[in-house]
């Protein structure tokens, strides 16, 4: 249970604390990621992994700035769905008894905080434009095009993957 209240009383507000919310959730991303790289064993699938880690810590940076110039300071709000996102993803790193199958997986997991990210940008860059902050709509834009790419990239690794692991045991 919650013991402090935000107390969110304006739009203003609610968009800096879920920008807060998605800084804690690109860090949990940049914590989960090199796990999730060592627990693939396809190559590209590796590689993918590499560079959307790279495309978060720029995304972190990007709120980072975001929140300066907004509150003076970038400090996280933990974000709970994420924790449970990673925390399912381990559980099923755990469960995968075939490599293909875990690979498989752990597309699924990668696509599955993609999308959620892409809501959750969705809707703060929307929040952005109300509120007149032209330009970290345009920032906040650049990161959901680059969640888009990287969803679509896992999509077409998974179409060899699940065909691998079709095939499994
Ligand atoms: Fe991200």
């Amino acid at each position: 249970m919650k013991m402090f209240s935000a107390n969110l009383d304006n739009l203003r507000k609610l968009y800096i604390n879920q920008l807060r919310t998605l800084l804690s959730t690109e860090q949990q991303i940049t914590e989960a990621l090199p796990k999730m790289m060592e627990n693939s064993s396809d190559v590209q699938l590796k590689q993918a992994f590499q560079s959307y880690l790279q495309e978060t810590r720029e995304q972190a940076a990007r709120l980072e700035q975001i929140l300066n110039e907004l509150a003076g300071e970038a400090s996280p709000v933990k974000c709970k769905v994420t924790a449970a996102l990673v925390s399912a993803t381990e559980d099923m790193v755990k469960d995968a008894a075939d490599d293909d199958v875990r690979d498989a997986a752990l597309i699924s997991a990668g696509q599955r905080v993609e999308h959620y990210e892409i809501a959750s940008y969705g809707a703060v860059r929307q929040w952005a434009q109300t509120l007149g902050r032209t330009a970290d709509a345009d920032l906040l834009d650049k990161t959901i095009k680059e969640e888009g790419h990287a969803d679509h990239l896992l999509t077409q690794i998974s179409n060899r993957i699940n065909e691998q692991a079709q095939k499994a045991a």
